[in-house]
């Protein structure tokens, strides 16, 4: 598929987001971060507003879910059209079962790691998800530092996918920008997050456009 970039419309203006979401119509995906005040600190938006978001966004919707309970909530965000719905390991009871529950509904499943998660353990559920999220802050905020010392475990996770010959994507997420997508994508990743780093700019596209050219090189 190659490189793929997702602004994350967290750092947005809520009060126009559809103006918001077409900045990044030249983007392949829109990140919504959901989060529920349990999972993480902080509180976004739910299944209402991102049936909203659904509507008018001119790109396919990429579902960062940070709440509690996945196992219960995910599945309508895919019914609802979201096609990309991820969700945290640390929060999935049954996490083969909701990825395949996803994929029935035409989503792609994606299995997001905190910083902390070794990504070991969930190796062998790489034939049942379409993506791993690698999340190189700790989720819950926008505008955070990147952290360098997750790119052995972007790297790792990269070989690993190498050697399953599944063609399953490396998500990255927090605190990417011009300064830090070329070492992510050195390192292995291919579908890049950034909110500040597209929002805090001028022109959306604009930025969009560099970091997609950082990112192939
Ligand atoms: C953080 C969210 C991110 C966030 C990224 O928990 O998952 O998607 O919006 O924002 P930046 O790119 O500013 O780090
Ligand atoms: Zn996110």
């Amino acid at each position: 598929m190659g490189i793929q970039i997702s602004p994350s419309i967290l750092n947005s203006d809520f009060s126009r987001i559809g103006h918001e979401l077409e900045r990044i119509s030249s983007a392949d995906w829109a990140h919504v971060d959901v989060m529920d005040n349990h999972f993480v600190p902080n509180l976004t938006l739910g299944l209402p507003v991102v049936e909203s978001i659904l509507k008018v966004s001119p790109v396919p919707v990429d579902c960062h879910l940070m709440i509690e309970d996945p196992d219960r909530w995910a599945p309508a965000f895919a019914e609802a059209g979201a096609k990309s719905v991820t969700f945290h390991a640390e929060a999935a009871a049954a996490p083969i079962r909701l990825a395949r529950e996803l994929r029935k509904q035409d989503a792609r499943a994606g299995l997001a790691l905190k910083p902390t998660t070794a990504v070991e353990p969930y190796l062998e559920l790489l034939p049942e998800i379409d993506m791993l999220l690698i999340m190189t802050v700790e989720p819950g905020f926008g505008g955070q530092s990147f952290l360098e010392s997750m790119l052995p475990k972007i790297r790792r996770t990269r070989q690993a996918v190498k050697d399953s010959g599944l063609d399953v994507w490396i998500q990255v997420d927090g605190g990417v920008s011009v300064k830090t997508i070329e070492r992510c994508a050195e390192a292995g990743a291919d579908v890049f997050v950034a909110g500040s780093a597209v929002y805090g700019a001028q022109d959306a596209a604009a930025s969009i456009a560099e970091l997609r050219e950082l990112a192939a090189q």
